[in-house]
């Protein structure tokens, strides 16, 4: 049994008040403010926790949350990740009541990344402001040190087929021409074309880091209208593109802490059968390209 989706994420950001601002006028979705133990939360579908945020002077990702379908669902994949030689530990009850799930177990891969696996999400009627229809967690995008790797034990370990692959070469940046080969493995969930996205680059790169993660809503109005709030805040680190092997139309932004979101929508389902697995040579069929402000779009940046 595959996971269901990335269901939430936990975020080390330097100031994670600046993110109240941030969800309200550019995510136009909910931020939870932390109480007690209770680290603040970005809302987004279903008045559910979507990303957690501590706060720590470096940006990282803390843990990555797999929903399953139930108990015995969930317990499978602990047994058959404990098969594989990885300790997986049950969750105490202060981290189920902080996720808001019935039950929840933890465990290290072996690339540095912490992983939840969990079931019974607690919904409630929505009480937080939200102008978007059901912005969901898409994906997260991990740097590994070896993508081979990394494929084969989120395939077996957690349950994720590949949908495909990206090979390609790139600058500075993932947006910018250059000279840098790139491997990415992009692995499916349920319906999803991916929930968990592998890199490796080349020797002397870094073989850990969060490339972005992404938001997923229902219409190119409400991509659009985001696009425009990173643009008056001078936020944007790409263009709007469509990806070549998801179909998605995102942009990139750089939210607080310099975690870089994709925002978008419309991509196409996965295929969770038998289904060949094709090697893209681009990772868009146009746009995202780096977005380079001027002084005409930003004044601050005349001198
Ligand atoms: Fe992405």
């Amino acid at each position: 049994m595959t996971p269901l989706r990335l269901g939430y994420l936990g975020l080390a950001v330097p100031d994670p008040d600046a993110w109240a601002p941030f969800a309200h006028e550019v995510l136009e979705c909910g931020y939870r403010e932390p109480t007690g133990p209770m680290p603040a939360q970005i809302v987004l579908d279903d008045d559910r926790p979507a990303i957690f945020l501590e706060r720590s002077p470096e940006t990282d990702v803390r843990f990555l949350g797999w929903e399953f379908p139930d108990h015995a669902t969930a317990t499978d994949r602990v047994r058959r990740l404990t098969e594989l030689g990885i300790e997986v530990v049950p969750g105490p009850d202060t981290v189920r009541q902080s996720r808001r799930v019935d039950g929840l177990w933890s465990f290290d891969d072996p690339f540095g990344y912490r992983h939840e696996i969990y079931f019974g999400p607690h919904r409630r009627l929505r009480t937080l402001p939200s102008q978007l229809g059901h912005p969901e967690l898409g994906h997260a995008f991990l740097l590994v040190g070896d993508p081979a790797e990394a494929e084969e034990f989120f395939g077996e370990g957690l349950g994720l087929p590949i949908s495909d692959r990206i090979s390609f070469t790139m600058g500075a940046t993932p947006f910018e021409p250059g000279d840098v080969p790139v491997d990415v493995s992009f692995l499916l969930a349920h319906h999803r074309h991916h929930v968990l996205a592998v890199a490796g680059l080349p020797d002397g790169g870094p073989t850990r880091g969060l490339a972005h993660i992404m938001i997923e809503v229902d219409s190119l109005d409400e991509v659009g209208k985001a696009y425009d709030a990173c643009l008056d805040r001078d936020l944007l680190v790409t263009t709007i593109g469509r990806h070549t092997n998801d179909e998605v139309v995102s942009f990139y932004l750089s939210a607080p802490g310099g975690v870089v979101i994709e925002f978008g929508c419309g991509g196409r389902p996965a295929d969770p059968g038998p289904h060949s697995i094709p090697r893209y040579d681009a990772p868009s069929l146009w746009g995202h390209r780096p977005y380079k402000p001027t002084p005409e779009t930003h004044p601050a940046h005349a001198e």
